[in-house]
């Protein structure tokens, strides 16, 4: 720590000390780096701190944009009952939206907002639209945003009381899709964390659920960048393509012990010649072994698992290769993305025997092993 710069929300010319003493804590949600700039998403503010020089003992912003939440969206958030702490404007997504502007959320006491911003300048450009399924409305709910090509991907809940989940996809050509609704198959809980990254034609998103049992299991999702939609009938503007699985990070044993909590993901990275992502794991925070532990799970296994025999125990398994399976309705393998020269080229052209397929089995059966099924690195007592 000693060697690195740190930020505590001051400017780059000095003020008089009296000013400093009003100056309320840092309270940072987000942060993107471009090159050598930093944007600090902040309670009501937004920072463009430079990298630049690194040896200064404290980072100074260049700019500042103050976003607060307007006075009428406060007071309906004050009179639903919330804290005024939480009636404020807590910036929940901030992405690059092109090489000149970013796209920034925030929750706007409870009435969550997007709008784009100069990366130069942080003024606004343009006008600001609905936040509602592309940040939360709650300061503490998680959620995962991500640009790529032109949408919008988002992984948040869409009201006031937290209670619709979705994985949505906005902006861009293609049309809005979301996960189903109230299906318990599809989202049981709030996810705690999660992280996107987007790989080739797909992002996925990883996450922590709880399972039937209330235990802790870390599971990640995956939609085709470029699902349609279904039917009129089944799934119409909704996901054809969300799948969720297991993530396996064990210590193989006589009693096989689980790190079920996802804490981090990295972004794909390449190891060995294989494209893998690296997590951090740990148990769920009333398990008496405190044991961070870093797993390695290859990223080609996530959407695929299989080949499955005659001999794979009860519903299905996934993959593009292909190969027979005995309980799908047709040649369609759920984790394909449909795609021009495959058998359906687009999704909106799925039978709707393949669609309620689709719907009723979002869970893989078989969870991700990691590679060499065993953690990499296992740290313990330490959080
Ligand atoms: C969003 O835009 C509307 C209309 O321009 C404006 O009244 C409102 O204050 C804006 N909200 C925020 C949080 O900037
Ligand atoms: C932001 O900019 C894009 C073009 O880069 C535009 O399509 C969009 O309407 C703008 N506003 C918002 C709130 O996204
Ligand atoms: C980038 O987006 C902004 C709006 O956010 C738009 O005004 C601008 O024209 C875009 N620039 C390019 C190069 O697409
Ligand atoms: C651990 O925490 C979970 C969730 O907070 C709870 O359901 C469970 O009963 C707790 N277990 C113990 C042994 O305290
Ligand atoms: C998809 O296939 C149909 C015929 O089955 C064809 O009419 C359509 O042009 C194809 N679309 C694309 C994008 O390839
Ligand atoms: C997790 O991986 C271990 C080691 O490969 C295996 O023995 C165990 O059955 C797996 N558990 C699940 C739930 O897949």
């Amino acid at each position: 720590v000693k060697h690195y710069a740190v930020f505590v929300g001051s400017g780059q010319r000095r003020f008089s000390s009296l000013d400093g003493s009003g100056a309320e804590r840092l309270n940072i949600q987000r942060m993107l780096k471009v090159n050598r700039t930093l944007y600090i998403g902040d309670r009501d503010n937004l920072y463009r701190v430079s990298l630049e020089p690194a040896t200064a003992s404290e980072m100074r912003y260049q700019r500042k944009l103050t976003w607060r939440s307007n006075p009428h969206d406060i007071s309906i958030c004050r009179m639903k009952g919330k804290h005024e702490a939480e009636c404020r404007n807590f910036v929940k997504v901030l992405l690059v939206r092109n090489e000149s502007s970013l796209f920034v959320c925030g929750t706007n006491a409870f009435n969550p907002v997007c709008a784009n911003y100069s990366m130069d300048t942080l003024e606004p450009i343009g006008d600001n639209i609905s936040g509602m399924a592309r940040c939360p409305y709650d300061p503490k709910h998680a959620n995962v945003a991500l640009f790529t090509g032109g949408m919008l991907f988002t992984a948040t809940v869409t009201d006031f009381l937290a209670i619709d989940t979705v994985i949505y996809r906005s902006l861009g050509d293609s049309p809005t899709l979301r996960t189903v609704k109230h299906d318990s198959k599809w989202f049981k809980d709030k996810p705690d964390k999660g992280w996107a990254v987007h790989w080739r034609s797909q992002p996925w998103r990883p996450s922590p659920r709880w399972s039937l049992l209330q235990v802790v299991v870390s599971r990640v999702a995956r939609v085709c960048k470029n699902d349609m939609g279904g039917s009129q009938r089944v799934l119409e503007k909704q996901w054809t393509s969300f799948l969720k699985a297991r993530l396996n990070c064990s210590v193989p044993g006589d009693s096989h012990f689980y790190f079920n909590v996802i804490q981090s993901v990295t972004d794909i990275v390449e190891l060995g010649g294989r494209p893998v992502v690296l997590a951090v794991f740990s148990t769920p925070a009333n398990r008496s072994l405190p044991s961070p532990t870093l797993c390695r799970c290859p990223q080609e296994s996530i959407p695929s698992l299989g080949p499955g025999g005659p001999s794979t125990p009860p519903a299905w398994v996934l993959g593009c290769p292909r190969s027979s399976v005995l309980l799908l309705p047709s040649a369609h393998r759920p984790g394909c993305c449909a795609a021009p020269g495959m058998r359906y080229n687009s999704s909106s052209s799925f039978p709707d025997e393949i669609l309620n397929f689709m719907k009723t089995h979002p869970l893989m059966d078989e969870s991700v092993p990691s590679l060499g099924h065993a953690p990499w690195i296992i740290r313990t007592m330490t959080r």
